[in-house]
């Protein structure tokens, strides 16, 4: 038999050999493959009883992800699954690595199953915009309870052996590391045992509180924030109770619903993209080593790299100005790790001995002669930035790579106050840096190649997800979010409640809206950084921030003072809406002789979404992100851009082009400067193209 799946005997039991790497995926060939296998076995007169291995570094992890979205093509999975289940001779799944998905189901399917002790399981559909369609939503339920059922597969979470194992999903452990073996082994104890074909659909589904699924739909409903499949997985799940055939065809049905819906197509670019980011021009270089790391400033940033650092098991120096400010930082660092100690999840004896194993302090340049790469997070003026570089460049040894975490400054200018611009790069990191998955891997006209992809190395070492981005002013990210804020700030001027917008936002998917953002990250910053641009600003440029200003004079500016476009009295982290705000905009509408009028949610939406859209198609056309793809990574893990729309350019392209320039294009009548069209958007429009189309190229 040749192709995936291979058939062959081990005395008196079958082997059947799924080898489809890398993940084993559950393609068609595979589907033929297992359908062809179970034939063989079954006609096979001396086989007794059958055992399916996954080859190479897992027992299948899934359906082919990449076959969604396409026409079917029998065999199905689920009759795959059915094939399996339905066989007259026992079939044991011998399961080691990650059995998830599809893969977890073609398990289900055979009659007994034994894991390797370091293999998990899991049906992870969820996070893809489905529901588990072979039959997961059907057998789960009936081996471990519809209770354990729902919150395994509503959280799509991984299941380690141990816990599977009590759960009833799996039925013997086994740590060899052979699972050939292993199977064979169960198999024949099977036999001895007088053991053989138990077929999980024949068991009946117990549920202990008759209001169960009523329940769990609600919670479903709540966790969700707009995500569809949720609730869909717990109503696929209460079919359980029919009879199995009549509940496979309503988990077909569920199935085809949601795998139809935009939602999936999204989630499904997300899974892709979050693995393409990675591959950039520069990723076939080798990185350089990541032993020490110099981190200069223990403020906000300093300290939560500080704390990404440690807990990726690479070792820090940290440099602040003084001793005072040695001892804040450290402080800072250790306000990191509260959290972690009052939940118990480390003790403080086992923080103290962490850090005193992984985190040196000076207020010395001096003390980072010997690191390998060391990331500045002083203070945001190029003044500062640049007497900084030159005092480490003068330090660094040889190949140390030197990265600025600026949000916004010109890292090409400050390479060039060094020897060694082939050696700067910036890291952007995002608040809180050690929570916080994005860091934007700023390139200059001069960084090597190595260079980025040790950028790339360090930000998989930290669980993060790096995203390539060119030198332009606030990068990716934040230049996009400088759009969507100003017209956000119009939007007030002209006559919208910050509140609406903050809730339109909120239900279009965000965690929060752009002013409850503002709030959170302190009005501070975007004064300051207003002020900073004073004398470069493009005077053809609406303001717009006029409110801001008087919100910093009247010290209203967050959080951090307890109050902002929100009141957070007593520190709360929300509350009501400042009394004093609409007041102060509506005298600021006043000075600005604006006659406010009403907007609608959709209105505020539609031209959010505009901006968003024309500014990112300005940043990929420019060049500053490879692909649009790398602008939904970067929306998606830097600014809570709601995953299950797959990112701005994914949605530009699920509204369609076409309709998103004719908004810009009527916006364009009342603010010609704001709302020019990027040129990459006319392009595609005209083309009849859409932004995936360039992920692609
Ligand atoms: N289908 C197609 N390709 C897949 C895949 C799948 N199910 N799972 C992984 N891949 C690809 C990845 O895109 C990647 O490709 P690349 O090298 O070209 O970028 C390659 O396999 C290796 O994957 P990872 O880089 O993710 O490898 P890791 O070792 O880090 O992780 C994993 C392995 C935990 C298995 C992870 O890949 C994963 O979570 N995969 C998806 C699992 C999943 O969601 N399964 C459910 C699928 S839906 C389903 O089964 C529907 C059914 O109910 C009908
Ligand atoms: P911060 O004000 O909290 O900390 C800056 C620290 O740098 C202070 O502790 C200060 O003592 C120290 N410092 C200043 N000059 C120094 C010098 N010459 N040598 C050693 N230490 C020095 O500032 P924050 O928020 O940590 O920002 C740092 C950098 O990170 C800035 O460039 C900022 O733009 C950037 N950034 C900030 C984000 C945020 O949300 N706060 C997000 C992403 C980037």
């Amino acid at each position: 038999m040749s192709g995936p799946v291979t058939y062959s005997r081990d005395g008196n039991i079958a082997v059947i050999t799924i080898d489809n790497p890398p993940v084993n995926a559950l393609g068609k060939a595979v589907r033929d493959g297992i359908v062809a296998a179970i034939a063989s076995f079954e006609a096979d007169a001396d086989a007794e009883a059958a055992v399916i291995v996954g080859a190479g570094r897992t027992f299948p992890a899934g359906a082919d992800i990449s076959e969604f979205g396409k026409p079917p093509m029998a065999p199905s999975l689920t009759s795959v699954c059915n094939g399996i289940e339905n066989a007259a001779k026992p079939v044991i799944a011998s399961i080691h690595g990650t059995s998830l998905g599809g893969g977890l189901e073609v398990a289900l399917g055979a009659h007994w199953r034994i894991a390797q002790k370091t293999a998990k399981v899991g049906l992870p559909e969820v996070h893809l915009g489905i529901i588990p369609g072979a039959g997961g939503t059907q057998r789960t339920p009936r081996l471990i309870g519809a209770e354990a059922a729902v919150e395994m597969i509503t959280t799509g979470r991984h299941v380690g052996a141990a816990e599977a194992l009590k759960l009833g999903l799996v039925d013997a452990i086994d740590d060899s590391g052979d699972v050939v073996a292993a199977g064979i082994a169960f198999a024949q104890k099977l036999l001895a045992d007088g053991k053989g074909v138990r077929r999980t659909s024949d068991m009946e589904v117990s549920v202990s509180d008759p209001a169960f699924f009523d329940k769990a739909r609600s919670a479903a409903a709540a966790k969700s924030k707009g995500q569809m499949n949720l609730v869909q997985c717990v109503n696929a799940i209460e079919c359980a109770k029919l009879p199995i055939a009549e509940g496979l065809v309503k988990e077909r049905e569920i199935f085809t619903l949601c795998h139809d819906d935009p939602q999936r197509a999204a989630l499904v670019h997300a899974f892709f993209s979050e693995r393409a980011v990675a591959k950039v021009p520069e990723a076939k270089a080798t990185p350089r080593p990541l032993n020490l790391i110099g981190i200069i400033g223990g403020g906000t940033m300093g300290a939560g790299i500080t704390a990404a650092a440690i807990n990726a098991g690479i070792s820090v120096v940290m440099v602040e100005m003084n001793p005072e400010a040695v001892a804040r930082g450290e402080a800072n660092v250790r306000r990191n790790y509260a959290s972690s100690v009052t939940k118990g999840r480390m003790t403080q004896d086992q923080l103290d001995a962490m850090l005193t194993a992984k985190l040196t302090l000076s207020d010395s340049y001096d003390a980072l002669a010997d690191c390998d790469l060391i990331i500045e997070a002083v203070f945001e003026t190029m003044e500062v930035k640049k007497e900084v570089f030159a005092k480490i460049d003068a330090i660094a040894k040889p190949g140390a790579i030197l990265a600025s975490n600026t949000s916004y400054l010109d890292i090409d200018a400050i390479a060039a106050c060094t020897k060694r611009p082939e050696d700067v790069l910036g890291l952007h990191f995002f608040s809180p840096a050690h929570i916080m998955r994005l860091l934007e891997i700023v390139v200059g006209a001069k960084t090597a190649p190595e260079v980025v992809a040790t950028g790339f190395q360090l930000a998989r070492m930290m669980k993060k997800i790096g995203v390539r981005a060119g030198v332009c002013d606030g990068f990716i990210g934040n230049r996009i979010l400088g759009k969507y804020m100003t017209v956000a700030n119009y939007m007030v001027e002209d006559g919208a409640s910050p509140y609406l917008i903050d809730e339109a936002v909120r239900e279009f998917g965000y965690p929060i809206g752009p002013f409850q953002m503002g709030d959170l990250a302190g009005l501070d910053i975007g004064f300051l950084n207003r002020r900073g641009k004073e004398g470069t600003r493009n005077p053809n440029l609406r303001y717009g921030a006029g409110f801001l200003d008087t919100m910093y004079g009247n010290g209203w500016l967050g959080q951090k003072t307890d109050i902002g476009f929100y009141d957070y009295a007593g520190g709360a982290r929300s509350g009501p809406p400042n009394p004093g705000i609409m007041p102060m905009i509506e005298a600021a509408r006043e000075t600005l002789g604006i006659t406010p009028r009403a907007f609608t949610k959709a209105e505020i939406i539609r031209r959010y979404i505009a901006a968003m859209t024309n500014e990112a198609a300005k940043v990929v056309g420019e060049g500053i992100a490879l692909r649009p793809l790398d602008v939904d990574m970067a929306s998606l893990f830097g600014y809570g851009y709601p995953r299950w729309r797959g990112g701005p350019m994914q949605h530009a392209d699920e509204v369609g082009l076409a309709s998103i320039l004719a908004d810009i294009r009527e916006f364009e009548k009342e603010d010609e400067h704001f709302w020019a069209p990027a040129p990459l958007l006319v392009k595609l429009v005209e083309e009849g193209k859409k932004f995936g189309d360039l992920n692609n190229a």
